[in-house]
C-alpha cells in the first residue's frame, strides 16, 4: 500500500518544512521556537517521515520521569490515510522498547476522531479528559495512555 518512507531524526535544517505541515495541520500551531526547543532537548525523540528529500510528516515526543509524550504528530494532508503516522509512532515503540520504566501518554482533541481510531488501534486507551485544554475553542482534551511493553 504504501511506497518506501524513510524515517530520521529531525534537524534544525528541517524547521521550515515543519513550519509548514504544522500550518496546514493545526488551527493553532506551534511556533517555530517550540519545535526548536524540543529538538534541541537530547532526551527526545523528534522524527520525520521522507520520501527523498520530501518530508510528509513528523513526530515530536518528549521523555517525562514516567511516560515518553507524544507531544506533535503531523502529517503532509495529500500523504494522509497511507501510514505514515502509524509508521512513525511504530519507530518510536521500537526505538523505547528497551525502556521498562516508560508508558506512553498524549494529550488529542475529543473531536479528532481519526487521531483517537489511530491511537487506539495502537493500543493507547483513554484514561482521562483534561476540560477545555485547547484555549482557541474551549475544546476538552482526551489524555490517552499505553503501557510500556514487557520484556520479552
Ligand atoms: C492524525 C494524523 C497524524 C494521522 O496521520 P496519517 O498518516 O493519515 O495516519 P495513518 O495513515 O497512519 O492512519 C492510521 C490510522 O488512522 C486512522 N485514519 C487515518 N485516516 C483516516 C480517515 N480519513 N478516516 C478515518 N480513520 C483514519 C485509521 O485508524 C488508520 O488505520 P488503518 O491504516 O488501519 O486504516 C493526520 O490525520 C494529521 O496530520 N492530522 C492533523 C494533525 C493532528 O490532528 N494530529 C494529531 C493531534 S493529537
Amino acid at each position: 500500500m504504501m511506497t518506501a518512507v524513510e524515517l530520521r531524526r529531525l534537524r534544525t535544517a528541517d524547521l521550515d518544512r515543519i513550519e509548514e505541515l504544522e500550518r496546514e495541520s493545526y488551527p493553532t500551531p506551534w511556533s517555530r521556537s517550540m519545535f526548536a526547543g524540543e529538538l534541541a532537548k537530547p532526551s527526545g525523540i523528534c522524527l520525520g517521515a521522507f520520501q527523498g528529500e520530501d518530508m510528509l510528516g513528523y513526530l515530536i515526543v518528549a521523555r517525562y520521569v514516567d511516560a515518553w509524550h507524544v507531544m506533535n504528530v503531523a502529517v503532509d494532508p495529500v500523504w494522509r490515510g497511507r501510514g505514515v503516522a502509524r509508521t512513525l509512532l511504530e519507530r518510536l515503540f521500537e526505538i523505547t522498547a528497551e525502556d521498562p520504566d516508560r508508558g506512553y501518554t498524549l494529550e488529542v482533541r475529543v473531536s479528532n476522531a481519526v487521531a483517537i481510531h489511530l491511537y487506539e488501534s495502537l493500543g493507547f486507551v483513554t484514561t482521562g479528559v483534561r476540560r477545555g485544554y485547547y484555549t482557541d475553542n474551549r475544546e476538552d482534551a482526551l489524555i490517552m495512555w499505553k503501557d510500556a511493553e514487557p520484556p520479552v
